[in-house]
């Protein structure tokens, strides 16, 4: 589905002739972005507060936000990134490493700074080096957790270079994740931007301290749309997509009402010659029509009426917090996805982004 997407659906609920043309939901939460730092920050920022009451803000800036002091200094940096009036709270996240201090954790939960931990195995992903490099390290942090039920974020990919990159979540879930969560039975953990139908059925089975985001991009592409006519950069993200089947597994989780799965975008930009290079990074920017890019998803399923939950009190019912309370609206009215979007760098020069379904045809539209 990378492709232009048909402008009309088929949706319809029973004893409805025509597809609804309005949708209302409660605003959502992002409960997993990207929204880097200096001029990338001020480019990206409105963009998931024009979406989003909140979002769960990732740590691995560069050096990565291991301190409250970091974190409480990028959330004014945030702040002052988001246009005049937004109603938009960030929420942020401490970057585990190998020797971060567990009181520095628990500091930063009392103060009301820290809302979750991210787990990064090291060299995992973007800006993960210095990620954790062996899980036995960390058991007095888990312990911490356990104790402040502060939630433990995982990047649920092993690094082992033996193991076949389109295999390492479910190794990730086998060798790892079962093992810490049967050792830390009390910990709430999230694994983020699951892609695997073994990551679905794992977070299913698993009890309610378990959940999992899904991104938009997961729910839209398989492998294949990596290669659709030759390398296709923009859709390289990590953990990258799967096959179909998992593609099926994950909308099928996504809308199945299961408070386990929740939303989180994943939106990760990076300049376009950053990735449109010999070796370029992983990332999907789709933060500007991330609730545009579910809801065809929801429709395409006949699930249209389970999107709000999904989107706006999964997330808040597992972070105990309340669900946001004012509205967003979205109106059935086909419009095309810029090609690229542009933002300025540090010395004013222009770089682009590519947004996720760049040129395609989107059904519904976010009102202002
Ligand atoms: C993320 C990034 O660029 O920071 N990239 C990605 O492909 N998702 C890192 C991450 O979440 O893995
Ligand atoms: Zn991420």
């Amino acid at each position: 589905m990378a492709g232009p997407i048909p402008a009309q659906s088929s949706f319809a609920t029973a004893g409805e002739s025509s597809p609804a043309s309005r949708l209302s939901l409660r605003r959502p939460d992002d409960w997993h972005v990207h929204l880097r730092d200096g001029s990338l920050l001020q480019a990206v920022a409105p963009a998931t507060a024009r979406q989003f009451g909140r979002a769960i803000v990732m740590p691995n800036l560069n050096p990565p936000i291991t301190t409250v002091a970091a974190a409480v200094a990028y959330r004014e940096r945030i702040y002052a990134a988001l246009p005049d009036g937004a109603a938009f709270t960030p929420l942020m996240t401490a970057y585990l490493t190998d020797t971060i201090d567990p009181a520095e954790l628990e500091r930063g939960h009392a103060a009301g700074v820290f809302s979750a931990c991210k787990l990064y195995p090291a060299n995992a992903t973007t800006n993960s080096a210095a990620g954790v490099s062996d899980l036995a390290k960390l058991t007095r942090v888990f312990e911490t957790l356990e104790r402040i039920a502060l939630p433990l974020l995982i990047h649920g990919e092993v690094t082992d270079g033996a193991v076949d990159i389109f295999d390492r979540e479910a190794v990730f879930i086998e060798r790892h994740l079962e093992p810490l969560l049967r050792r830390h039975p009390g910990l709430k953990v999230v694994l983020e931007h699951i892609t695997t139908a073994e990551a679905a059925d794992f977070v299913a089975a698993a009890g309610p301290q378990l959940a999992a985001t899904i991104t938009p991009h997961h729910l839209h592409i398989n492998r294949n749309a990596l290669f659709q006519g030759g390398l296709r950069p923009d859709l390289y993200c990590l953990p990258v997509a799967k096959r179909e089947r998992h593609r099926l597994a994950l909308v099928a989780a996504a809308t199945s009402g299961n408070p386990k799965f929740f939303l989180g975008t994943d939106s990760a930009p990076h300049p376009r010659h950053a990735k449109e290079a010999a070796c370029g990074c992983a990332g999907i920017y789709n933060a500007p029509y991330a609730i545009e890019s579910y809801a065809m998803v929801f429709e395409a399923e006949g699930q249209l009426g389970r999107l709000e939950a999904f989107a706006s009190e999964f997330g808040p019912r597992f972070y105990g917090l309340e669900p946001n309370p004012g509205q967003i609206t979205l109106v059935r009215e086909p419009h095309t996805v810029p090609p690229r979007l542009h933002a300025n760098d540090a010395a004013g020069v222009a770089i682009a982004l590519v947004p996720f379904h760049a040129g395609a045809v989107l059904p519904w539209r976010l009102l202002d």
